[in-house]
């Protein structure tokens, strides 16, 4: 049983970082999961190109020859798919949206990556979400993945520094319930 979490954000231990932390050690609670992690930020991956080349070839092989294969090896697999992203302009940081881009050579066969996988979005903001969260709901209805999400704001009203989501133990709490259920579903 396989979880792939991807990170969207340049912070390490950031808010959307750690509710990923706390979401993938609900899960394990549960069973055996084997957990890999992507940070986009430390890793080299392009931009895609446009070329077509993953829609004209038989196996759907992206021409660009860098680190998002190593998803791409490990996504079949996955049984749970974490996108965790801090909102940036509102929309997900550019880390995520090369990498989503680039999910293109996985979208011709929405059997193999995607119907049937749980899809938690943790998405983390200041001022607002939805135009993510409505991406990820717009998208469900052709690629049928189970999706879930987590939301946290991180503004503090009474002064220029962010509440960061360690201070908030009833978000902690929700995001490792969210994967421990997730996880009995997946066991059971
Ligand atoms: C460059 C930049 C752009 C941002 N744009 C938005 C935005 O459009 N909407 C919003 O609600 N918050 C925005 N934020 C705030 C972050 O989403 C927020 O601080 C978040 O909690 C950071 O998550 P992290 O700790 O995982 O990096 C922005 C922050 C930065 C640095």
């Amino acid at each position: 049983m396989r979880v792939v979490v991807l990170h969207g954000s340049p912070r390490r231990g950031g808010n959307s970082d750690t509710l990923a932390e706390y979401f993938v050690k609900g899960v394990k609670e549960t069973g055996d999961f084997e957990v890999l992690d992507f940070i986009l930020n430390d890793m080299d991956i392009r931009p895609c190109q446009g070329c077509e080349s993953c829609a004209a070839s038989a196996e759907h092989k992206c021409a660009i020859d860098d680190d998002m294969h190593q998803i791409y090896s490990v996504f079949a697999e996955a049984d749970i798919v974490v996108w965790a992203t801090p909102m940036y302009w509102g929309y997900m940081t550019a880390q995520m949206k090369i990498a989503l881009d680039r999910m293109e050579a996985l979208a011709m066969d929405p059997e193999k990556y995607w119907v049937n996988k749980e899809f938690v979005a943790i998405l983390t903001y200041r001022y607002h979400y939805q135009s993510t969260i409505g991406f990820f709901e717009r998208i469900q209805d052709y690629f049928r993945f189970k999706f879930n999400s987590i939301l946290y704001c991180s503004k503090n009203e009474d002064g220029p520094e962010d509440f960061h989501v360690s201070t908030c133990q009833d978000k902690l709490d929700e995001t490792s319930s969210l994967g421990r259920a997730i996880g009995i579903k997946i066991i059971t």
